[in-house]
């Protein structure tokens, strides 16, 4: 299995605690460690752009080259629902790109450990009538 899915209802339940103690052990193990959080919300200005905090602690964790915006291709400032601030942003989220992403850092590395947002039910799109 080198796809791992971290996951969790609710914010502050561990999802980011937890993906980087697996990396640190992936990487102890002599393993290729990328690290993914897709889908980012309560993001910060920075001069190169939004930033996630989240994404920049998987970063840290993992072992592979691998730019921002592989890492984290959707990143929004608000820290709301992320299906609410893409609508907000008028920012699709495409999952195509999600997944080639994913593919491109698969490539690169044993394992890939990928956050989730929010629960298991989060939507990635806003209802159709919204
Ligand atoms: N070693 C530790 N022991 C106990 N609690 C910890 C430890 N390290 C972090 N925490 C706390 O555990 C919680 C887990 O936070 P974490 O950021 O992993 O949640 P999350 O599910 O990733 O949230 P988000 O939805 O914002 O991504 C935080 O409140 C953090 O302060
Ligand atoms: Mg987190």
């Amino acid at each position: 299995m080198s796809g791992l899915f971290i996951t969790g209802t609710d914010t502050g339940m561990g999802k980011t605690v937890v993906a980087v103690a697996l990396a640190n052990a992936l990487r102890a193990e002599g393993l290729r460690v990328a690290c993914m959080k897709p889908v980012a919300s309560g993001s910060r200005t920075t001069p190169r752009g939004l930033r996630n905090d989240d994404a920049l602690a998987l970063m840290a964790a993992a072992n592979v080259a691998a730019t921002y915006e592989e890492v984290n291709p959707y990143c929004f400032q608000p820290a709301i629902a992320p299906h609410l601030a893409a609508r907000d942003a008028a920012v699709p989220i495409d999952v195509d790109r999600l997944v080639n992403c994913y593919r491109l850092l698969a490539g690169r590395a044993d394992h890939v450990l990928v956050e989730g947002a929010g629960g298991w039910r989060l939507p990635l799109h806003p209802p159709p009538d919204s």
